[in-house]
């Protein structure tokens, strides 16, 4: 005949398991908070900036001989008979947005004048005006790329 002996139940086993679960519970918490820590600065920051394409109005706007300037987007239009270029108002100087003046620009920053097609006509800008993409969207809207210079007298042929 086998006896089974009683066993004994230590004095302070619901406290120990009480401890056990609080400190599990920490341990986990602490895990969280460590992850979600490392994936926010683990993740790249990065800031692509505003589009670099900007709509310039409808086709039938720019009409022969307007130069029309957009300031939040620094660039202008400007179309003689049957072609449209872009030119970017940002002045080559120190960054300010350059204004439409009778003939040319003028940068209201430091006084540089340019002529209607960009050039320096007295400093202190450094250059002058960049031309950039001008293209026309399905919807018959100019669009300006704001990062892509292209060569001076860089015309798009407007349709008739
Ligand atoms: S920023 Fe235009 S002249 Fe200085």
């Amino acid at each position: 005949m086998a006896v089974i002996a009683p066993t004994r139940v230590a004095p302070n086993a619901g406290r120990r398991r009480a401890l056990a679960l609080v400190s599990t519970g920490a341990l986990a918490l602490a895990g969280l908070i460590f992850g979600a820590v490392g994936l926010r600065f683990g993740l790249p920051r990065v800031s692509w900036g505003p589009p670099s394409r900007v709509l310039a109005g409808r086709e039938e706007a720019i009409g022969p001989g307007a130069r029309v300037a957009l300031g939040e987007a620094s660039v202008a239009l400007w179309r003689v008979e049957d072609r449209v270029a872009a030119l970017g108002l940002v002045c080559t100087h120190l960054g300010c947005t350059v204004a439409l003046s009778d003939d040319g620009f003028a940068c209201p920053c430091h006084g540089s004048l340019f002529d209607g097609r960009g050039r320096v006509l007295d400093g202190p800008a450094p250059a002058g005006l960049p031309w950039l993409r001008v293209s026309r969207t399905p919807a018959g809207e100019w669009e300006v790329d704001t990062r892509a210079v292209v060569p001076e007298d860089t015309w798009l042929e407007v349709r008739s």
